[in-house]
């Protein structure tokens, strides 16, 4: 069995205070893309279950995807038919695109199936949500409202179809943790999100992309933006090329919608060519599970 694991871009995030239990409550629009890593479960004569990763930093057993299986396995209390869980990667790590939570909630899904568990969805968000704030989003996918620590989702209007320029700098990322902690009292606000989500359930395409000119979309932008200068190049070289880059999470992916296929191909490649990573993907509302 196969399943993709799709990236996620912020269209809009609003953070306010920090809670007692440690995190911060937010606001967020979030939205799937076609960038995607893939998991394969393929069945194995011995009991148990084993993990490869194609990129080496990220193969051990602190994996988000061990943590799922440990969880599932737990849970179960009944023998498993032995699997062997093979993560592809290519949605850039520690980028605010979301990939470790989003392999997550494809290897509860994925086991949920191969090991016919028959956890329900709400279940599977339950468990998704102890795993990792952004678990539950993946598991809905789409186009949707997150509204607590990130964890509650309600599913919004599809998004219509945009092309998306993805750009960051080569060899760097960002542990999400390390901006949340150094977010003092003076979190920037963002311009309300009912905004955006009226242009989205009006399926206004028009007033989608002006979102983006309303100003700072993302309370986590500018603090990110002063501890690495170099991303404000990146944002300004974006900007150049006729893209509204804004960020995504907690950094330090840019994204840029656009509906001319021209325009963000021409731009990622410019942006390849100065030795950004630059993808050219698209929003996306479904996610695959392949059987072979
Ligand atoms: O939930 P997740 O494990 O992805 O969060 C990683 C870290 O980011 C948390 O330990 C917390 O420090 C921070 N965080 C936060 N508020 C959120 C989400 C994450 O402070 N809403």
């Amino acid at each position: 069995m196969k399943i993709a694991a799709p990236a996620k871009i912020n269209l809009g995030l609003q953070v306010f205070d920090r809670r007692p239990d440690g995190y911060h409550d937010l606001e967020s629009i979030l939205q799937q893309i076609s960038l995607s890593d893939c998991l394969t479960f393929q069945a194995t004569q011995s009991p148990g279950w084993c993990f490869e990763c194609s990129h080496p930093e990220i193969d051990g057993e602190d994996n988000l995807v061990c943590r799922a299986a440990r969880l599932l396995e737990k849970l179960a209390e009944k023998e498993l038919p032995g699997v062997a869980i093979t993560l592809f990667k290519n949605i850039p790590i520690g980028s605010g695109l979301g990939g470790g939570s989003s392999d997550a909630a494809a290897a509860l899904r994925g086991l949920n199936i191969f090991w016919k568990l028959g956890f329900s969805f709400r279940e599977l968000e339950c468990l998704g949500a102890s795993l990792g704030s952004d678990i539950p989003f993946f598991l809905q996918g789409g186009t949707a409202l997150a509204r607590g620590r990130g964890e509650i989702i309600t599913p919004l209007t599809p998004l219509p179809f945009f092309w998306v320029v993805l750009a960051l700098p080569p060899r760097l990322s960002i542990s999400t943790a390390s901006v949340y902690g150094s977010l003092d009292k003076n979190i920037s606000s963002v311009p309300s999100l009912d905004i955006l989500r009226g242009a989205i359930t009006g399926n206004r395409r028009e007033d989608i992309l002006n979102w983006f000119n309303t100003g700072e979309v993302n309370s986590l932008q500018p603090l990110v933006l002063n501890r690495y200068p170099r991303l404000c190049r990146l944002q300004n070289r974006m900007k150049k090329l006729g893209l509204k880059p804004v960020m995504s999470g907690s950094g330090p992916a840019f994204f840029a919608l656009t509906g001319s296929y021209l325009l963000s191909s021409e731009a990622a490649l410019a942006l390849q060519a100065e030795g950004y990573r630059a993808i050219l993907c698209w929003t996306a509302q479904e996610t695959a599970i392949n059987y072979y």
